[in-house]
């Protein structure tokens, strides 16, 4: 059965898009119904770009948190969304929001996990000295960055790194997790009961950039 993806954006879009690459081969049983910001995000011009329905529920057109989170729910529901990735969406989630898609989910976050939670991880793990950084997928509960992690990419911290050269490199590992996370979503090879997930060995349907990969990654 086809899975369908909500995708949440806030900026630039580059996780949707390898999102939205990925996707689109044939052999991935994907559709993404929907690209929803919560603001005039550059990302949405792209993924319109790419045939995608995308638009904004701005959150300055409503009064409270709730009723822009509730209208996000009912875009993401008229969608008829299995699964709902956040992707560089700067909003924290109510556990109302939460709950309602519980175990359909999922967030990208800039470093090991349960390192640096929060903005300017890169700065926050060259500045604690560590060796290695990268990226997680998780489950998203109401607590920011939290939320069972699924998924990890490491890099090395180089000697002379800078946050931009750091980030630039986790950037990479991030557009090959992310769509990796969907491919063995789609294929069965991930599944989640009751917020406890199951992961079985196999081959990821498609390629990320160009490879044939191996679940778990
Ligand atoms: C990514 O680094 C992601 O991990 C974080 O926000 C950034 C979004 O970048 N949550 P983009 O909009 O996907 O390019």
């Amino acid at each position: 059965m086809t899975l369908k993806l909500a995708i949440l954006i806030s900026g630039r879009g580059s996780n949707m898009v390898a999102l939205a690459d990925y996707a689109a081969q044939e052999d991935v049983d994907c559709e993404i119904v929907a690209v929803i910001a919560d603001k005039n995000a550059a990302g949405l011009a792209i993924a319109a770009e790419k045939g995608l329905s995308a638009y904004a529920v701005l959150r300055s057109d409503y009064t409270s948190k709730e009723a822009h989170e509730a209208a996000v729910i009912k875009a993401i529901d008229d969608a008829e969304a299995d699964a709902v990735f956040l992707a560089g969406y700067m909003r924290l989630l109510s556990a109302h929001f939460c709950t309602h898609y519980q175990g359909r989910l999922f967030n990208i976050h800039p470093s090991l996990l349960p390192r640096h939670k929060g903005l300017d991880t890169h700065e926050k793990a060259i500045a604690a000295g560590d060796k290695t950084h990268g990226c997680s997928v998780h489950l998203v509960t109401e607590e920011m960055d939290d939320g069972l992690v699924l998924a990890q990419r490491e890099v090395p911290v180089l000697d002379d790194d800078s946050p931009e050269r750091l980030a630039a490199r986790v950037l990479v590992e991030e557009h090959q997790l992310y769509p990796a996370l969907l491919g063995a979503l789609c294929s069965g090879l991930l599944t989640i009961e009751d917020g406890i997930p199951q992961m079985a060995i196999g081959t990821l349907p498609g390629t990320i950039s160009g490879t044939v990969k191996e679940w778990p990654v």
